[in-house]
């Protein structure tokens, strides 16, 4: 089943896929294998598929809203795949996360005051600040490449700048892109001290919740204490797993009534008011019917995780695997290489023939690296591993 499930190919062209159909638009050239923006090359659980088809058969699609069976199947994913307790009238939708992550900045702090993230990360965590007008205070991970992953908190730096800068919101990536990290108990715990101890609104994006390699375990960061769960507006949706993100559907959870009112108020000055019938759908009937999917889908993408650093560590010393602990994305170094600033963005693109993403795009800690997406056939992978030995 698994072998077959995600082992098989399946053609994107003309699907109006955005990794697949827009080279033209994106200026990259027909032959490139794209391994970039997050989605999956895997069908959807057959359920939600069916489910899908069914009401698509039904003529008509007006205003659509989720009965309580849409809220019990989000609920009880929460429970036993997070430990997460939730309630449903907790869970506001929103058609994305960072539509939520936007909604969140609006209402809770003002222009002109001071927004924390730490890089590199999601290049949308920039925009949504810095689009909206508020102060961006960054803040680097730290390093240590003699370590697997080796990516850190910097918790003084974090408190250090908090006090200087009057930061509001801070924007936590939890697993986190690009650098695969799923934070730890203690890390969350130190990290939700010190910002509940100065007063900051926690926007926590958990898009990549629910990839978790083995030995890993997603912390929800609101589950670990009520002060911070009172703080914080957790960003949650099932469209990276289960591969429904042109579905445009995320849950986001608010456990603190007044907090949610508010938040709710800002999506509704929007003129979003319901959500789309299909990613309803479709939501609901991954979280009931899924569990068995997404475990295979991380022991697949475990694999080819395996395979590329296998792959880079017997034929590119100068490359490094940066250990992911989470996500379908895998950071890789080739600073070793010491190409300059567009060279080895040049050369993957027209040498190597691969589309992925520029790690500069996460920021400039990211100058020397690449994010590729391993949520895909192992064949494309072994093809991908073949095409990077040309740069
Ligand atoms: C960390 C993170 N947040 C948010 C998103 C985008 O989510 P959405 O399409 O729901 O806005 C992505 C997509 O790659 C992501 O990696």
């Amino acid at each position: 089943m698994e072998k077959l499930r995600f082992d098989t190919p399946i053609d994107r062209y003309h699907t109006d896929s955005v990794k697949f159909d827009f080279k033209k638009e994106y200026g990259k050239e027909e032959g490139v294998l794209p391994l970039w923006v997050a989605d999956t090359d895997f069908a959807i659980p057959k359920e939600a598929a069916d489910a899908i088809r069914k009401r698509a058969e039904h003529p008509l699609y007006g205003y659509s809203a989720g009965d309580a069976s849409y809220y019990d199947s989000l609920r009880e994913w929460m429970k036993t795949r997070h430990g997460y307790e939730i309630q449903n009238d907790w869970v506001i939708n929103t058609p994305s996360v960072v539509f939520a992550m936007v909604i969140a900045i609006r209402k809770f702090t003002k222009e002109g005051e001071a927004v924390m993230i730490q890089t590199p990360v999601y290049g949308q965590f920039y925009k949504t600040v810095v689009n909206n007008h508020r102060e961006l205070v960054e803040v680097p991970l730290l390093q240590d490449k003699a370590k697997e992953n080796g990516y850190e908190m910097d918790f003084a730096k974090i408190e250090q700048l908090i006090v200087e800068r009057n930061v509001k919101a801070f924007l936590l990536c939890n697993p986190h892109n690009p650098v695969g990290r799923v934070w730890t108990k203690q890390e969350l715990t130190r990290l939700g001290d010190i910002l509940i101890r100065h007063d900051v609104r926690i926007i926590s994006d958990e898009i990549h919740m629910d990839l978790a390699y083995p030995g890993y375990k997603h912390i929800v960061f609101a589950s670990l204490k009520e002060e911070f769960a009172k703080n914080t507006i957790t960003c949650t949706a099932p469209t990276k797993v289960f591969n429904i993100a042109g579905l445009q559907q995320a849950n986001i959870i608010i456990s603190e009534k007044e907090l949610r009112n508010q938040f709710r108020q800002e999506v509704h000055s929007t003129g979003y008011m319901e959500p789309n019938i299909f990613g309803m759908i479709a939501s609901r009937e991954c979280y009931a019917h899924g569990a068995e999917y997404v475990d295979e889908l991380i022991r697949y993408v475990s694999k080819n995780v395996s395979y590329v650093t296998e792959f880079v560590k017997e034929n590119m010393p100068k490359a490094r695997v940066i250990k992911p602990e989470g996500m379908y994305l895998l950071w890789i170094d080739f600073s070793g290489y010491g190409y300059e600033k567009d060279e080895l963005v040049r050369r993957i693109e027209h040498v190597a023939k691969l589309w992925l993403n520029d790690g500069e795009a996460f920021g400039v800690e990211g100058r020397g690296y690449m994010r590729i997406n391993l949520a895909t056939t192992l064949a494309t992978v072994k093809e991908a591993c073949e095409r990077m030995l040309l740069i």
